[in-house]
């Protein structure tokens, strides 16, 4: 069990937080979506539409990555997608999900299955989207997710993030590290029966990018940012952006941020 796990010590060099990410989701995965719904007061899966909708257009093959119990694939399915690969290191949060397509009845998930963001199994350019939620924060390595991100999409495939990126300095911030440092690690535990679980969430936030971070890493990788919008009180940030196609006439986009 990680449960015992002080999460500060995930960020020194030489620690395994790729092992423990993984073993720690499949110890909370029968108790994941209550915590969810709890501590964002059911506000999550709104922000999974969103994203969907900001992405998925009719007939599109989409990769969820790091899809856990499922909710991101569904509201893909749901905004119109006719194939979805949700693919997590965690086999317990993969069983989550699989009960729950079996209970919506959905075939078009084409599956939910064992696999790491940083090396997707996937042949290059092969999907019309590309989508995490709460996950990227989670991967050591992330310019190596993104970078599959950009090689599985089609030249002008389209990707969305969620996170809870680090925040900045403002107004906010303290009320937002009372929630994230006092109310989530209590409510986590309090559902999960999990004590480290809900400790690691408030520090990866912290050792996480900050939205115009996640931003500038996006641009690196070679994807066009088209959106960048904040929710829930700027706890949470959706990022959009657009794998360039290079064959086709450029069109003048102006993104839209309120980073
Ligand atoms: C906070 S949960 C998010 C689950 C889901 N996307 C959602 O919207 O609720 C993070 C998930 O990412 C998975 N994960 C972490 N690192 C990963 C990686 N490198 N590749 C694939 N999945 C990963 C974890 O196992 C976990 O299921």
């Amino acid at each position: 069990m990680t449960t015992q796990r002080d999460p500060e010590d995930l960020f020194e060099g030489g620690s395994d937080r790729a092992a423990y990410v993984r073993q720690m989701f499949g110890e909370i995965s029968h108790r994941y979506d209550l915590v969810n719904r709890v501590m964002t007061v059911g506000q999550d899966q709104s922000w999974r539409r969103l994203a969907a909708s900001q992405i998925v257009r009719p007939g599109d093959t989409v990769l969820d990555a790091g899809t856990g119990t499922g909710d991101l694939a569904f509201a893909c399915l749901d905004a119109g997608a006719s194939r979805v690969v949700g693919i997590d290191v965690a086999g317990p949060m993969l069983e989550q999900a699989r009960a729950k397509s079996q209970k919506r009845r959905v075939d078009e998930v084409s599956g939910f299955s064992l696999g790491d963001a940083t090396r997707l199994p996937l042949p290059d350019a092969s999907v019309d989207a590309w989508c995490s939620a709460f996950v990227v924060r989670n991967i050591p390595d992330l310019p190596a997710a993104f970078s599959e991100a950009y090689r599985v999409l089609k030249p002008g495939g389209r990707l969305a993030v969620l996170e809870i990126p680090r925040m900045e300095p403002g107004l906010l911030r303290p009320f937002a590290r009372i929630h994230f440092r006092h109310v989530v690690p209590r409510i986590g535990r309090a559902i999960t029966g999990h004590s480290s679980a809900y400790r690691y969430l408030p520090v990866s936030v912290d050792h996480f990018l900050a939205p115009r971070e996640l931003t500038e890493l996006l641009r690196e990788t070679g994807f066009v940012v088209t959106q960048v919008r904040m929710l829930m009180f700027r706890t949470v940030a959706m990022h959009v952006a657009v794998k360039p196609d290079l064959g086709a006439p450029r069109v003048g986009a102006t993104p839209t941020t309120d980073e």
